[in-house]
């Protein structure tokens, strides 16, 4: 059976899609489920945060998406210190942008290749910028889970992601039904924090706030030590948080493909 393909994504920088990214596929993994990560982002970190980068010469995503790569991805996959979750990395150094890739790029690739079915999850992490890989990311998703730091401006940084989601769902990719919101970096004591959250409810409805992220400087130290939070720190409030996004996701985007349930609406109730 294909997999479910979900791109992590937001135009803004710094709201934990990598880490969310890393987070996802690795926690899917964990419960039995082949995943593979792609990092779409030429700075590369996503697969840095698992130890791993594209050695000199070899194929990365940004070859495959400019089909320099060939037809097929398994030169370009990587194994990662987390058991059933395979990685392809970024070209590192490609500028941002600078990739020529063709809309459907991968969403044919990742269709063509039989190997592709033998993972039940593609995960692709996407750079903060609307740009061509944005654009191959979402043509190729089934779903796309937007991390967003609670702060004013975070409504209207969806609102404007949406219509480009949209926009591509309508031009190029119909299959791209299912929309998740996550909050990273939620400060639950911050007034603030909860009434970006509650406006994040109202305006798209709770069953697409799929979880929430509490601020944890224990994700940010696993950056050091290239490992996802949760064998390092396993009783963490990243850690937790993670499982529960996995859960959420894993029941509401891997039966059918075309809504966010109401298990994923549970999991918001936390907030
Ligand atoms: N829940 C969190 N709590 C604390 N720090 C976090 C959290 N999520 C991400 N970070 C940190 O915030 C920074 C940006 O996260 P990252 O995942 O790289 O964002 P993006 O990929 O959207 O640019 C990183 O230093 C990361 O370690
Ligand atoms: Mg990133």
């Amino acid at each position: 059976m294909a997999p479910v393909i979900i791109s992590v994504a937001n135009r803004k920088g710094g709201t934990g899609k990598s880490t969310t990214a890393v987070h996802l596929a690795a926690g899917i993994a964990r419960r039995g489920r082949r995943t593979l990560l792609i990092d779409l982002d030429t700075l590369g970190h996503a697969g840095l945060l698992l130890g791993l980068q594209a050695k000199p010469g070899s194929v990365t995503s940004h070859d495959l998406i400019t089909s320099a790569g060939g037809a097929d991805l398994s030169p370009a996959v990587m194994d990662s210190p987390v058991n059933g979750l395979d990685v392809i990395c970024a070209d590192r150094n490609r500028g941002p942008g600078e990739n020529g890739a063709k809309p459907l790029a991968l969403r044919n690739l990742l269709l063509a290749d039989e190997n592709v079915d033998r993972y039940e999850a593609v995960v692709i992490d996407t750079a903060p910028a609307y740009d061509q890989s944005l654009v191959v990311a979402l043509a190729a998703s089934d779903a796309v889970l937007i991390p967003f730091v609670p702060h004013p401006l975070a409504v209207e940084g969806i609102r404007q992601f949406m219509r480009i989601a949209l926009m591509i769902r309508m031009k190029l990719n119909p299959g791209l039904k299912s929309f998740g919101m996550v909050a990273t970096q939620m400060n639950q004591q911050s007034a603030l924090h909860r009434h970006v959250v509650e406006s994040v409810r109202h305006e798209f409805g709770a069953s697409r706030l799929v979880g929430a992220i509490r601020s944890d400087i224990q994700l940010a130290r696993c950056a050091a030590s290239h490992m996802p939070i949760y064998d390092l720190y396993p009783a963490s409030r990243g850690a937790s948080d993670y499982h529960l996004l996995t859960e959420a996701v894993i029941s509401g985007w891997f039966g059918t493909r075309d809504v966010v349930y109401a298990e994923a609406a549970k999991t918001s109730a936390r907030v």
